[in-house]
């Protein structure tokens, strides 16, 4: 299978990528932080697409997508949230989904695209409002998407569940390390995802 993802140099996205890979599946992804011609900002629509264009020319259509990049700020109430901090974390967490479907979508015509989401997107919590924000966001993008979508294709919301990595421990501190590390959790969610496909458009699901 061919396989883009968003955010992979850490956490859930980089432990997808190895264990994917080494089931011999394709896989590119792009990160801030990675070596070039990988070092793209999800934020940024053209370096998006040119990531996507290079790809494609060279590998041809994916068979998945899985838009994972985002980013947590620290807890606080909405009521002392920068603006801009708010700003910038919709401009990864959303527009950047919508920046990796744009790209991809007139590539397509057939596959899945995954919309990483959280039980955050599904419900609330205090002084955690710019990511609920986001990840709400995220259900309405996917599940519009859906509605959108030849019958060859899905669009799904997933909720990878909560995982010890660096964002959480930024949401949660010391209490982040009770829950299961990204490579104990990464069988079970790839063969959700790998198990994926055009009856599940629309759903929003939950790696048990
Ligand atoms: N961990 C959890 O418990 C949990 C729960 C529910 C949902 N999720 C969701 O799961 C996904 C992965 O989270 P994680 O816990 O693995 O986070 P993480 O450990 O913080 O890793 C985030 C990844 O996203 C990349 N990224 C951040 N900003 C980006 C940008 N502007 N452009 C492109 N890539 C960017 C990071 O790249 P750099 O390394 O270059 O910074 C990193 O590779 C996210 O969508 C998150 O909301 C996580």
């Amino acid at each position: 299978m061919r396989i883009l993802i968003s955010g992979n140099r850490r956490g859930l996205g980089a432990a997808l990528t190895t264990y994917l890979s080494q089931q011999g599946h394709q896989v590119w992804g792009f990160s801030p932080s990675s070596d070039p011609p990988n070092q793209v900002d999800v934020s940024n629509f053209e370096s998006v697409q040119n990531w996507v264009e290079s790809v494609v020319q060279h590998y041809g259509p994916p068979d998945l997508v899985i838009a994972n990049a985002a980013t947590v700020l620290s807890p606080a109430p909405l009521a002392q949230v920068d603006p801009e901090d708010f700003s910038r974390l919709i401009d990864v967490n959303v527009k950047g989904m919508f920046y990796l479907f744009r790209a991809v979508l007139p590539r397509m015509s057939a596959g899945v695209l995954i919309g990483i989401s959280s039980g955050y997107g599904r419900s609330t919590s205090p002084r955690m409002g710019p990511y609920c924000t986001s990840k709400w966001a995220v259900e309405g993008l996917v599940k519009t998407l859906a509605s959108e979508l030849p019958k060859t294709m899905a669009a799904v919301a997933l909720d990878p569940g909560t995982l010890q990595t660096d964002m959480l421990r930024q949401a949660l501190g010391e209490g982040a390390r009770f829950f299961p590390t990204p490579d104990q959790w990464v069988d079970r969610a790839a063969q959700m995802i790998l198990g994926l496909g055009p009856q599940h458009n629309g759903q929003s699901l939950t790696v048990g």
